[in-house]
């Protein structure tokens, strides 16, 4: 029987935007399970507890896909290897992303050499989206309804009540 290929996507997702949610399809395609990986660092500012994060994700994926959701602290690595993961998922948006994810990895092999890094472009209409540019958007009550799914969006809106 072959193995289940299993893949970590880690991240803030802080929150989860439709960018994500484009790599994690496209995850998908090539891997049989993806587990979302919530980074829960209590001393990182973040608008979203690590679980309010968890929540809007699982009920963006409603276990209709093999997405577990999960939260995770200390080395990406490590956690890898507890999952029995042989990936670790990315998203490139830019070149500008490239500097930092290179680094990342590079220190990632360093640590455990038998996970890699896959690095997955993101459909060209999400090439902009970040995070933090639709909760700087969603602060003043711009519409970023496309941009993140509808758990998402209701929990902004929460946040951000000029958020219509
Ligand atoms: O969404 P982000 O903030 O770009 O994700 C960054 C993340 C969570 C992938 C990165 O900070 C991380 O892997 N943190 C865990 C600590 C770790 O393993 N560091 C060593 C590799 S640089």
């Amino acid at each position: 029987m072959t193995e289940k290929k299993i893949a970590v996507y880690p991240g803030s997702f802080d929150p989860l935007t439709n960018g994500h949610v484009d790599v994690i399809e496209r995850a998908l395609e090539i891997f049989d399970e993806v587990i979302v990986a919530v980074l829960h660092n209590p001393s990182k500012k973040a608008l979203f507890s690590s679980q309010e994060r968890v929540e809007m994700i699982k009920q963006s994926f409603n276990g209709l896909k093999p997405v577990e959701v999960d939260t995770f602290d200390g080395l990406l690595v490590d956690y890898a290897k507890i999952k029995n993961a042989t990936a670790i998922i990315r998203g490139m948006r830019a070149v500008s992303d490239f500097e930092n994810e290179f680094q990342m990895a590079m220190m990632n092999r360093k640590l455990h050499k038998d996970v890699q890094s896959v690095f997955l472009m993101t459909g060209l209409r999400w090439i902009f989206t970040s995070s933090s540019i639709i909760k700087e958007a969603a602060q003043f009550g711009g519409n970023i309804s496309d941009m993140v799914p509808e758990p998402v969006k209701l929990k902004l809106m929460e946040k951000f009540p000029k958020l219509k």
